[in-house]
């Protein structure tokens, strides 16, 4: 079969007729391009069941972490541990980075944007620098990965290749592209985004590791000793990388998995929060949260559920091996999508007109099965970037930095 009937076939297996309404009408060189973007697109959103009444929510309580105080007492040994793993090359870094950056309102990755005020602070190079911390007291420099989505690679690379990784070894810096997944409208059937082409978006920061070990840079991977692998977002300026406690903390525990959490500053913050589910550490996504669980107070009147996670996550490899067969559960946002309508042409809807689909990094926590919640003081290691003004923006990122004596 030739690879456009591969593609035929695999939408229409998929019962996804509408995607190819147009098909009579492409040229077979159209045909070729849209069966290539068939075939690197994840379609197994599509089978996804979704249980929106909440039926099968597991049962929630609450969880107990490493506290800032406790961590103080013990830092000292753990940091050692943790410096030790990084010197034998135990431990290395994943930046995800192949989000879209909507909230912010740029098109390109959301790394390149520069928070600056004096003089240009690229968020990249502020991830950088912070990672620099720990490559001068270990005195080498870790593996770090980046995935990228197919809308950010080349401008991702690009940047970073001119600006030298911010004095980053580029022989340790390993890049990685994600998955993407198609919208559908409200019935499950895919929008195109033109007559050959679905509308796809990254497929959420979830399959990370599978992506990793598919890539060219998996191959690195596979050869390297590492046993810790720390995931972070690319949003958080302050956030402390290969945080050489926190990895000793994790070695200790004798865990799969480590969570860096924050107190909560309000019950709707936007922030995951760490849990049980059934009697397992999970995250419950701040999106999926109840009002019982963002209400529920104990019995000093303090909030129940009160640790939010910054995603800086240590996973440990060998879990992650073992949990590849396992299918992370797909996550679905109504969303305002581009699409051509029936007739062909594009629009730009204003109310949202369909699903995105999304696999979470946090429902590895659950996956792994143990996790230690650790506790960081929110001023020094929490200033996400998520809009331009207001809350979680620019502008409280620069206030957080210079609190912490770094120059924008
Ligand atoms: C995220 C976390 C949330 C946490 C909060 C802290 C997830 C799903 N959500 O929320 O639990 O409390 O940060 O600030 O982990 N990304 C990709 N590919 C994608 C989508 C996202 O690489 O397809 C990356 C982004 O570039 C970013 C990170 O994942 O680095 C989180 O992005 P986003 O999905 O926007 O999550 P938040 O709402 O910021």
């Amino acid at each position: 079969m030739s690879s456009t009937e591969n593609a035929l076939k695999r939408l229409e297996d998929l019962g996804q007729k509408k995607a190819l309404r147009f098909w009579e009408e492409l040229s077979e060189e159209e045909k070729e391009a849209f069966a290539v973007q068939i075939e690197k697109a994840d379609l197994s959103c599509l089978n996804a069941r979704f249980d929106e009444g909440g039926q099968s929510m597991p049962k929630i309580a609450p969880i107990d972490v490493l506290k800032v105080d406790e961590i103080e007492e013990k830092s000292e040994r753990w940091k050692e541990e943790g410096l030790a793993a990084i010197r034998e090359g135990k431990a290395a870094a994943v930046l995800l980075a192949g989000g879209m950056g909507t909230r912010l309102g740029t098109d390109g990755p959301k790394g390149v944007f520069d928070i600056g005020i004096t003089k240009p602070v690229f968020i990249f190079q502020r991830l950088i620098e912070n990672l620099m911390d720990v490559v001068k007291e270990a005195g080498v420099y870790p593996d770090l990965y980046i995935m990228t989505s197919e809308k950010n690679h080349r401008e991702t690379v690009d940047f970073l290749t001119e600006h030298e990784f911010f004095g980053y070894e580029g022989a340790h810096v390993f890049f990685f592209e994600q998955e993407t997944a198609p919208a559908t409208d409200f019935e499950g059937q895919i929008l195109l985004e033109g007559k050959n082409r679905l509308a796809t978006s990254p497929n959420g920061n979830g399959g990370w590791y599978p992506s990793l070990l598919k890539s060219e840079a998996g191959a690195h991977f596979k050869a390297s000793p590492v046993e810790w692998l720390n995931v972070f977002a690319v949003d958080n300026v302050l956030q402390r990388i290969l945080d050489p406690a926190f990895i000793g903390a994790v070695i200790e525990g004798k865990v799969n998995t480590g969570a860096k959490v924050i107190r909560k500053n309000a019950p709707d913050e936007g922030v995951g929060v760490l849990c049980l589910m059934d009697n397992k550490p999970g995250v419950v996504e701040y999106y999926e949260l109840t009002e019982e669980m963002k209400s529920a107070k104990d019995e000093n009147g303090e909030p129940l559920y009160n640790y939010g996670v910054i995603l800086n996550y240590l996973f440990r490899r060998e879990a992650l091996e073992g949990a590849l067969e396992k299918q992370l559960p797909f996550h679905r946002v109504k969303k305002k999508v581009p699409c051509l309508d029936e007739a062909g042409n594009p629009v730009k809807p204003e109310e949202p007109n369909g699903y995105k689909y999304e696999l979470l990094v946090l429902d590895l926590i659950r996956e792994l099965s143990t996790c230690l919640g650790y506790e960081v003081v929110r001023e020094k290691e929490f200033a996400p970037i998520k809009n331009r003004t207001g809350k979680d923006s620019v502008e409280s990122a620069r206030e957080l930095l210079k609190k912490n004596k770094i120059e924008v």
